[in-house]
């Protein structure tokens, strides 16, 4: 397996650019000159275990922390002489949750409105639409502490998505919901896509996930971006029954983490063997 980073797949004109960006924390290189292309309207996955890089790469990103070194261009601005310009044309959902569970879900929408700076006359009908597009009219004057995980998840999108932005920042969107609210949320981020135009970049260890609605994925380990293809791709590399979490195992190469995932691999092979 070739351990250059590979740029393939389709790319319009990029929304997002990235130059040898690398993060420092101490002694630790937590992300590795990190260079990759987003396109418009493109679904881009970051993939990697825990600690590969994924978070602090989408914080960087997003203007939330300084890169150590290299540079980015993010919906045609620089990122670190237009941070402004940047912020206004993204929007972001942290890993931890970040809706208010003391209000409702109007009023968290609301805050947002003011946040992103949507213009007073527009606040309403964008706030109605929102709540339309994620399905939360019912629960809009409900205290959003009474939410499921998953409507929580769905208003904290609509929330990062009031200003119609060209880019919207997943971390980690389904970590924790069932499968109905994992298989809810992505719906809605693939409606949003098609309605909004916008570009996704969304991380998760949900190998499923990322097969069935990422354009394309980096594989990170250690912070450093191993590959970047699409799913069918990335399996074709491996032979014909290869699923992403075979690439995965195959990628990360020496990592502490490949035990798991192997181990996690043969656990569910001996399961359907013996079944
Ligand atoms: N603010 C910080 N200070 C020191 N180390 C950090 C900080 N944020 C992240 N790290 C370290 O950087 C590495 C990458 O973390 P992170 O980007 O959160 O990984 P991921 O999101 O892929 O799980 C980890 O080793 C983590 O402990
Ligand atoms: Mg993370």
């Amino acid at each position: 397996m070739s351990a250059t980073v590979e740029q393939q797949g389709p790319i319009g004109a990029p929304v997002i650019e990235t130059f040898g960006l690398t993060r420092r924390f101490g002694t630790l290189t937590a992300v590795d000159a990190a260079s990759l292309r987003v396109a418009r309207g493109e679904i881009f996955g970051l993939i990697g275990p825990n600690g590969a890089g994924k978070s602090t790469l989408i914080k960087m990103l997003t203007t939330m922390l300084p890169p150590s070194e290299g540079r980015a261009t993010v919906a045609g601005f620089d990122l670190r002489a237009q941070a402004a310009e940047v912020r206004r044309r993204i929007g972001y959902v942290p890993q931890l949750l970040s809706a208010d569970g003391e209000l409702t879900g109007y009023e968290n929408l609301l805050l947002s409105a003011r946040l992103y700076l949507v213009p007073r006359k527009e606040r309403e009908q964008r706030i109605r639409d929102a709540l339309a597009l994620m399905g939360l009219i019912e629960v809009r004057d409900r205290l959003v502490r009474q939410y499921s995980g998953g409507m929580i998840r769905r208003l904290e999108i609509a929330q990062s998505t009031l200003h119609s932005p060209a880019i919207i920042f997943l971390d980690e969107p389904t970590e924790g919901l069932d499968p109905v609210g994992r298989h809810t949320v992505w719906l809605h981020i693939l409606d949003l896509r098609a309605r909004l135009g916008a570009a996704v970049v969304v991380t998760t260890h949900y190998m499923d996930e990322a097969d069935m609605l990422c354009d394309r994925i980096a594989l990170l380990d250690h912070g450093r971006i191993s590959v970047i293809d699409t799913p069918a791709a990335l399996k074709e590399r491996l032979g014909a029954h290869a699923t992403l979490d075979d690439v995965f195992a195959e990628m990360t190469g020496e990592s502490s983490d490949r035990g798991t995932y192997r181990d996690v691999r043969r656990a569910r092979r001996a399961a359907r063997e013996h079944a």
